[in-house]
């Protein structure tokens, strides 16, 4: 049996055995040559492992001396994106911080797309864009309806022409504890809050790669970061919101189309009507317009990761060091938030608003 592990067919089908027989010089020249061979590619694993090191060593310091420094630069003095002439579209531009970024937007002299499914409120926010002197285009889409926003994609493209600066914003909430929540409510939530962004990023993204500039932004939350009561729909879809920013992030970086930028942003509860009733007691709830100015500023200044407050993100990042229970002590006596959550509004069923 062990004959026939070393036998080959030859041309003519016959059987041929090998016997290689080494002489014991032989043997030793093999063993030196293989331990040789071993030594050589340990020593070369070795000396590119120091070289990756230095490099690796010196760009850390790098990067991190440039942002340390770059914190003390008076924004005056930086060169911040322009926004003039840019085609912006913002989606949920109708409701609280999607009007307060409308509104500031058309000053840059930024050409203002805004999407929502409230006609009424959008219909009121072109009237006032418009006595201020400034012009937006309006379009009644429903996020939750991938076709729609296909479908409306192309609209825009043939109507206002390519978009820059894609920010995702509209969102929505049920607010109440998990066996509360219908099912549909369920699946709306991750419809408007998560899915609408993949397929916002489909409609526009390929023709930014073509152009070789582009935006995108996603309105996320600070409940995207740490899952919060009454939120198990809310929480769940903005977690997924950051994933999928990162992860687009890392294609379009090793594809090479580092032209895109890409911007999430994640805020702490916004005082527009959308957790009415929640009393947060850690900290008053932000104003509207300072989410959208923070927006703005972030996108002008094309950063990855945004939240407001600033600190929000230190102060959340000690869960992933702290005890479990140390957390909850944290969550329940200090941040007071499954307390906050239990005032907020009474889940309606919702209108076509
Ligand atoms: N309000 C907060 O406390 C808070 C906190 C963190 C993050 N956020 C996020 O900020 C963003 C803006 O929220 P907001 O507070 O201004 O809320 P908002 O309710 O005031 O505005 C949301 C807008 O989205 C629109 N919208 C809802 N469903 C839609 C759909 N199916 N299709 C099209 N448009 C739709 C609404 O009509 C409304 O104009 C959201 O992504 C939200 O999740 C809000
Ligand atoms: C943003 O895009 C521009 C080109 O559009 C590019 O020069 C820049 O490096 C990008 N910024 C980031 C932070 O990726």
């Amino acid at each position: 049996m062990r004959r026939l592990a070393v036998e080959n067919l030859n041309g003519n089908g016959r059987i041929m055995t090998e016997t290689k027989e080494y002489s014991a010089t032989q043997k030793v020249q093999r063993i030196m040559y293989s331990i040789y061979r071993t030594l050589h590619k340990i020593a070369l694993r070795i000396v590119t492992g120091i070289l990756d090191l230095i490099v690796i060593l010196w760009l850390s310091f790098y990067y991190m001396a440039e942002a340390f420094i770059l914190m003390f630069i008076p924004l005056s003095l930086r060169t911040l994106k322009s926004l003039r002439g840019r085609t912006i579209l913002v989606t949920g531009g109708a409701g609280g911080v999607g009007q307060e970024l409308v509104t500031r937007l058309v000053k840059y002299k930024a050409k203002v797309i805004v999407w929502d499914v409230n006609e009424k409120a959008m219909a009121k926010l072109k009237e006032k864009v418009e006595q201020d002197g400034y012009k937006i285009h309006t379009y009644a889409v429903d996020l939750s309806d991938r076709e729609m926003i296909y479908k409306y994609a192309d609209i825009v493209k043939d109507e206002v022409g390519t978009v820059d600066i894609l920010i995702n914003n509209a969102g929505i909430v049920c607010g109440q504890p998990f066996l509360d929540i219908p099912d549909y409510m369920i699946e709306k939530t991750y419809k408007v809050n998560t899915l609408s962004c993949y397929w916002t990023a489909k409609a526009f993204l390929p023709t930014m790669i073509k152009h070789g500039s582009g935006h995108i932004v996603t309105i996320g939350s600070l409940t995207g970061l740490l899952g919060a009561h009454s939120c198990t729909d809310y929480s769940g879809s903005k977690y997924a919101t950051i994933g999928f920013h990162e992860s687009l992030w890392t294609e379009l970086k090793t594809k090479k189309y580092s032209a895109i930028n890409l911007t999430m942003v994640a805020p702490y509860f916004i005082n527009t009507g959308m957790f009415e009733g929640c009393k947060p007691t850690y900290s008053p709830m932000l104003e509207p317009k300072v989410v959208a100015k923070r927006t703005i500023l972030a996108i002008r200044r094309e950063e990855f990761f945004c939240s407001v407050p600033a600190s929000s993100l230190y102060i959340l990042g000690l869960k992933n060091y702290l005890p479990t229970k140390l957390n909850w002590l944290l969550q329940y006596r200090v941040l007071r938030l499954p307390q906050a959550m239990k005032t907020m509004r009474k889940f309606q069923e919702p209108q076509a608003a």
